[in-house]
C-alpha cells in the first residue's frame, strides 16, 4: 500500500488526479476521481499492446502497472520533468501565455513535427490529440521534447487501424489534421502562434 499526501498532487484533469510517486521520484500515480474505470481499462490494454510491440517511449509516458494507494487504485507512469526538476507543463499552458522567455514557440513546434513523425513511425493511435494532454519537456532554453500523457488508443469496434500500419497512419494523419485546426481555433488570440501553426501544417 502506497501512502500519498494531498500535497503530492502535480496536476488534475477532468477524470484523474496525478500525484508524484512518494517512493520513486521518476514516476507519477494517476487516480480516477470522477467517472468509472472503463476508460482506464481501455487505455491500459493499449499501453500493454504497445509495450509488447517494443516501441520507444521517448514521446509517450510509459505505463508501469497499477498500485494500491490510500486514495484507491492508481496507475503508475513515467513522471515527465523539465531540466530544472519541475513537472513539465502542458502545451495548453504554453500557448495560453505569450511569454517566450523560458521556451520559444519555435522549439515547441519543432518538437511537434517530431511528435507527428514518432506517432506515424510507431503507428501510435490517439483517441484525440489535445494541447492539455501533451507536455513540453524542456531540456534547455533551446531544446525539448513533446510527450503525450493521456488519451491514446483506439475505441473502434473493430480496431483494424491498431494492427495495420497503412490504415493506422491514415487515422493518425486525420487526428493530426484535427489537432492543427483546433490549435488555430483555440489560440486565435495568440498572434505569435499563428505563423508556427501554418508552418506545422506545411511540414
Ligand atoms: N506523466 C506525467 N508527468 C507529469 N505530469 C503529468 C503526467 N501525466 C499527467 N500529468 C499532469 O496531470 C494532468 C492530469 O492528468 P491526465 O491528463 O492524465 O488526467 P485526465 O483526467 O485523464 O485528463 P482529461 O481531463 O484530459 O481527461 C495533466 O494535464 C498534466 O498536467
Ligand atoms: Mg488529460
Amino acid at each position: 500500500m502506497i501512502n500519498i499526501q494531498p500535497s503530492d498532487l502535480i496536476g488534475k484533469g477532468v477524470h484523474r488526479k496525478c500525484y508524484i510517486h512518494p517512493e520513486n521520484a521518476n514516476q507519477c500515480i494517476k487516480i480516477v476521481y470522477r467517472g468509472g474505470q472503463a476508460e482506464t481499462i481501455r487505455e491500459q490494454k493499449y499501453y500493454r499492446y504497445l509495450a509488447k510491440r517494443g516501441i520507444p517511449w521517448e514521446m509517450l509516458a510509459q505505463f508501469h502497472g497499477n498500485v494500491e494507494t490510500n486514495f484507491g487504485i492508481g496507475a503508475v507512469f513515467d513522471f515527465v520533468r523539465d531540466d530544472d526538476g519541475n513537472a513539465s507543463k502542458t502545451l495548453d499552458a504554453y500557448f495560453k501565455s505569450t511569454d517566450e522567455t523560458t521556451v520559444s514557440y519555435a522549439n515547441i513546434f519543432q518538437c511537434l513535427c517530431e511528435l507527428k513523425h514518432y506517432l506515424l513511425e510507431n503507428n501510435i493511435i490517439t483517441m484525440g490529440l489535445k494541447p492539455r494532454n501533451i507536455l513540453y519537456k524542456r531540456l534547455s532554453q533551446t531544446t525539448g521534447r513533446c510527450v503525450i500523457v493521456d488519451n491514446i488508443g483506439n475505441s473502434d469496434f473493430i480496431p483494424i487501424c491498431t494492427y495495420n500500419k497503412f490504415l493506422g497512419n491514415k487515422k493518425i494523419l486525420r487526428k493530426w489534421d484535427r489537432f492543427e485546426k483546433a490549435l488555430s481555433k483555440e489560440y486565435h488570440d495568440n498572434t505569435k502562434l499563428k505563423n508556427f501553426i501554418l508552418q506545422l501544417r506545411q511540414s
